[in-house]
């Protein structure tokens, strides 16, 4: 892409092609999947509705957070509640592919649903070049199956509109601007949402445990940038570790659940380096922890490992 003008007019057209009547996208609240809904609002109008999934596995405060970025864009979109299906297609399931294949299949059958009801079988994603690429349709192998890619099986009416495919991050960035759509400050967060946090098991309640503590590495760490304590890391989190430990409260010894702390350097997530914190803040962030996962969460890790050897998320 040379010029983002030229690169929005031609993916306009190209939409006005691809999509003979109307079109649902998928919005994540990523900037990828929000550059996709900017341009097929542009492209049709009324004729695109933005759908955005409440999957029970998002992020304190996630729903209110796109809803005031859509609005900021200037974007309509609509929030689908959909944890109960969710929950029900990860019962059971450790495995960290089958989740994601899991959660795959539910958001397809979702948007068909959605799809059906605004008469459409076409649906707008995001996908960016790194995307398909990571996910073995290019040059590297398969490292991990990107929710939204490859996701949509042979027997299914949906036909995909994609229009960033050949774009890089930088790109979208760049388009972003020109359209005037504000950036989502935020740190990259895996389509999975705290399904791939959640290590082993994952049900409301440990979904619940991920969330409180992802909301306190967020909170401490942003206010140590904000302090000038520490520069901005490329990603910051909490995951819940497949196993129980022992704590004590008051008199008592309890079996609890133990989460890791994982703050990265990076600069494209290929590689990543885990981040020297000081200790205060260290010490912080599981107090905090442990204080509002009270008797649930009893003991706090940090993750001192780089990338490679291991991967960023924890699965
Ligand atoms: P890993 O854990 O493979 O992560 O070092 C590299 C980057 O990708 C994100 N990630 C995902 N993003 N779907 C996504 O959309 C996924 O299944 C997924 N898994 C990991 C991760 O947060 C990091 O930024």
């Amino acid at each position: 892409m040379n010029d983002p003008a030229e690169f929005v007019r031609t993916a306009e057209e190209s939409l006005r092609q691809q999509v003979p009547a109307r079109a649902i996208i998928a919005a994540s609240g990523g900037i990828d999947s929000t550059i996709a809904a900017a341009l097929a609002e542009r492209a049709l109008g009324d004729r695109a509705r933005a759908i955005f999934v409440d999957t029970g596995l998002l992020r304190a405060g996630e729903v209110e957070r796109v809803g005031q970025l859509f609005r900021a864009g200037g974007l309509r979109h609509e929030v689908v509640a959909a944890a109960d299906r969710f929950f029900s297609a990860l019962a059971g399931v450790t495995d960290p592919e089958e989740k994601r294949r899991r959660i795959g299949a539910t958001f397809i059958r979702l948007f068909e649903d959605e799809a059906a009801r605004f008469g459409t079988d076409r649906l707008v994603q995001g996908t960016i070049a790194p995307d398909w690429i990571e996910s073995g349709g290019g040059l590297r192998d398969t490292i991990k199956t990107h929710h939204n890619v490859g996701g949509v099986p042979s027997d299914s009416r949906l036909v995909l509109v994609e229009p960033l495919r050949d774009l890089y991050k930088d790109e979208v960035r760049a388009v972003a601007h020109f359209l005037k759509i504000p950036e989502p400050d935020r740190q990259p967060f895996p389509g999975p949402g705290l399904a791939v946090r959640v290590n082993g098991e994952v049900t409301p309640e440990r979904v619940r445990r991920a969330r409180v503590a992802n909301a306190v590495v967020e909170e401490e760490i942003e206010r140590a940038v904000a302090a000038r304590q520490i520069a901005l890391p490329w990603q910051y989190f909490a995951a819940l570790i497949d196993a129980r430990t022992v704590g004590v409260t008051g008199d008592n010894r309890v079996r609890g659940e133990a989460v890791a702390v994982r703050v990265v350097e990076s600069v494209d997530a290929m590689t990543a380096t885990a981040m020297e914190l000081p200790r205060p803040l260290l010490r912080r962030i599981a107090e905090r922890i442990t204080r509002e996962l009270a008797g649930e969460v009893v003991r706090v890790l940090y993750d001192v490992t780089d990338k490679p050897p291991a991967t960023i998320e924890w699965e």
